[in-house]
């Protein structure tokens, strides 16, 4: 007879793959979507009327609409063109919306900085590039780094939605763990288990650092 092996630890090697790609997904959209948060949030400081507008608009469109969609979206819209890999499709959807998300951190924090600093550093004779490279930006970092921290825990969460175009992430893992041992539950609470040691681990990282951002005044 066949007999099928139902343990969860028969299967480590496909929560394991699960977390490699969940990690990587969140690790690189991260990454973009700071690069591409900080450009729209300074396209939101612009004077131009147009690049402002388009900003906002993109801002508010990718907030506005579910991941899960644009995950489908760039999927199969991008794939009337070209074949493009699942793996692939899922990290520019996941980091085009983290750049929405990162454009308003960084908006919140430049906005936290008192507005008395601008005027002092105004009165001192600085121009406006310098008021933001030297006054502005170094103090709005203090509250902007340890929200950057909180976003990578959020796509670590999130990019669970990638699974539905097949990436091989947590979520996708978990269920063809189900389907091999037809065990319907324990497969997902591994998965979740996994999940929260992750970003246990990583809030605890992240608060460490914050702490000592907070002494080093
Ligand atoms: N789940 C929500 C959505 O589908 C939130 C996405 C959060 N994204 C982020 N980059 N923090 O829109």
């Amino acid at each position: 007879v066949n007999t099928v092996n139902t343990s969860m630890w028969h299967y480590w090697s496909y929560f394991a793959k699960g977390i490699e790609y969940t990690l990587i997904i969140s690790a690189i959209s991260v990454v973009i979507g700071v690069l591409l948060g900080t450009l729209l949030a300074l396209m939101r400081f612009s004077k131009s009327k147009i690049i402002h507008a388009i900003a906002v608009a993109y801002i508010e469109f990718v907030r506005g609409t579910p991941l899960m969609v644009q995950v489908l979206f760039v999927y199969f819209g991008i794939g009337i063109i070209v074949n493009l890999p699942a793996l692939l499709s899922g990290i520019i959807a996941v980091s085009l919306n983290s750049g929405a998300y990162v454009a308003e951190i960084i908006r919140g924090g430049i906005n936290s900085v008192a507005k008395g600093q601008t005027e002092a550093s105004a009165s001192l004779g600085l121009n406006k590039t310098d008021t933001m490279r030297f006054v502005v930006l170094p103090q709005a970092l203090k509250n902007i780094w340890p929200a950057l921290g909180n976003e990578f825990v959020s796509l670590i969460k999130e990019s669970s939605i990638v699974s539905i175009i097949g990436v091989t992430d947590l979520i996708y893992q978990l269920n063809i763990v189900r389907a091999d041992t037809y065990r319907g539950v324990m497969p997902v609470f591994v998965a979740m288990i996994i999940y929260f040691i992750i970003t246990f681990i990583l809030t605890r990282i992240l608060n460490h650092y914050e702490g000592k951002m907070k002494h080093a005044k």
